[in-house]
């Protein structure tokens, strides 16, 4: 079972020191905190919120150098069809502005391996970059296969072919067509240990390639919810807050966070869909219903731990570390 990082909450209030363009549709802000002093240590795969409105909290990837303990630097895709975070990022801030940023939190480590494959889609090579450079630093046997639309839609291209030539593949669509994925993943290996970050339609097709292979050889990071995560019946059942006894009632059309919050518990969380890791929550009795996107299957199948903005309970009762 992958260890995730406990729940670090720092909030800070960073500067944009510099926005620069990536590639086509990407910029990077480096981020600035205002005393100068350091900021929070993270690790490669670790991911921060950027508070950028009411009801516009956006999770990214820090894709620099954590030893570089002064700055943070997090890419952002344009997304047309978003819901306004990266928009706010392109078209509204500027240098020089304050934001407020919340964690670092890590979903996706990089476990110890000799060999490690990693594969991108897009954007979703942000948390691969130090992971590449972990992952290097360490003397592992590693390769990168990097798909995008088109060469000049790729951040860090230049950079990873510059540094690492002989292991990076980059594949735009419109030259090589899609990642042959049969091709690249046909030998089960139970060495490999495999990374990928990128769109839905890509993390799915890893997925099932990798059905054959060792249990728990494939890592990988979403930004939005599984197809279908947050699906099924809904009924209302019962939770235990253990630290103060109350019971309260989750009805059918409320999430756990909800109720809990409307009780005056304070809890964290951010994304509210499933993906970030923000508001995990200990089970101490019950058995939940998970419809998170963040835990792997190991993880769910424990039930000792649950995404309470929309996981529910497959028993009447749930027993929670709050
Ligand atoms: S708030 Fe993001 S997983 Fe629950």
């Amino acid at each position: 079972m992958t260890t995730r990082e406990p729940h670090p909450e720092h909030e800070l209030a960073l500067v944009v020191e510099k926005k620069e363009s990536l590639a086509d549709g990407v910029v990077q802000l480096t981020l600035r905190g205002t005393d100068g002093a350091e900021l929070p240590d993270w690790t490669p795969g670790a991911h921060i919120d950027l508070v950028l409105g009411d009801d516009l909290t956006r999770q990214y990837s820090l894709c620099g150098d954590p030893a570089e303990r002064s700055v943070w630097q997090v890419a952002v895709l344009r997304e047309e069809a978003g819901r306004g975070g990266s928009a706010h990022v392109h078209d509204t801030l500027t240098e020089g502005d304050t934001v407020h940023v919340r964690g670092p939190r890590n979903n996706f480590r990089l476990v110890d391996a000799n060999r490690y494959l990693f594969i991108a889609g897009g954007i979703g090579i942000t948390p691969i970059v130090p992971m590449i450079a972990q992952a290097d630093a360490a003397g592992a046997d590693w390769q990168l296969v990097y798909g995008g639309r088109t060469r000049a839609s790729m951040a860090f291209r230049d950079r990873l072919e510059q540094r690492h030539r002989d292991r990076v593949s980059i594949r735009p669509q419109d030259e090589t067509g899609l990642l042959d994925l049969a091709t690249l993943l046909t030998e089960p290996d139970g060495e490999t240990v495999i990374y990928c970050c990128g769109p839905e339609p890509l993390l799915d097709a890893v997925a099932a390639q990798c059905a054959q292979r060792q249990h728990g050889c494939l890592h990988v990071e979403r930004f939005t919810p599984k197809v279908g995560a947050g699906e099924g019946p809904r009924q209302s059942f019962e939770i235990e807050l253990a630290r103060t006894g109350t019971t309260l009632t989750v009805p059918d059309d409320r999430s756990v966070l909800e109720v809990v919050e409307e009780s005056g518990v304070p809890v964290l969380s951010s994304c509210q869909e499933g993906t970030c890791g923000t508001c995990e929550t200990t089970v101490l009795t019950g058995v939940p219903d998970h419809r998170d996107s963040v835990l792997t299957t190991d993880e769910q199948a424990a039930n000792d731990t649950m995404m309470i903005c929309v996981s529910r309970a497959c028993s009447t009762r749930l027993v929670l570390d709050l």
